[in-house]
């Protein structure tokens, strides 16, 4: 598990700006919903960039899933559900 999870441990910019091309982010509850993709991927840079010492696969992707396949919108790991509640307080 632990091995795998680190797959996702990318700090590659290009790959993490690739994140941001594409459509509309489809999952937000927390930040404004009409936030353009780009903007979201800005302020999960911040988030990761700030102090967390974390990386995008923290809180997004799975074991298995290269980083260009990651689903973000996925609300499945814990962590990414754990950073919203913390956002709503
Ligand atoms: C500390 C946990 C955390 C980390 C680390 C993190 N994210 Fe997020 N991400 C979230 C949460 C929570 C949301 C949902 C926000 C909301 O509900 O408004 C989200 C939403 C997104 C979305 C919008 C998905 C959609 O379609 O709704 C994208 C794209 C995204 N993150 C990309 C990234 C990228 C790229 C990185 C690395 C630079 C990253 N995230 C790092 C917690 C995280």
């Amino acid at each position: 598990m632990a091995v795998g999870f680190m797959q996702n441990h990318v700090r590659d910019p290009e790959l993490i700006a690739r994140a941001q091309a594409g459509d509309k982010p489809r999952n937000l509850k927390v930040l404004p919903a009409d936030l353009s993709r780009d903007s979201v991927v800005t302020i999960m840079r911040f988030t990761v960039a700030s102090g967390l010492g974390v990386t995008c696969g923290y809180c997004h992707g799975a074991p298995d899933v290269p980083f260009d396949s990651i689903d973000f919108a996925s609300d499945e790991r814990q962590t990414k559900r754990t950073a919203r509640e913390m956002r709503t307080r």
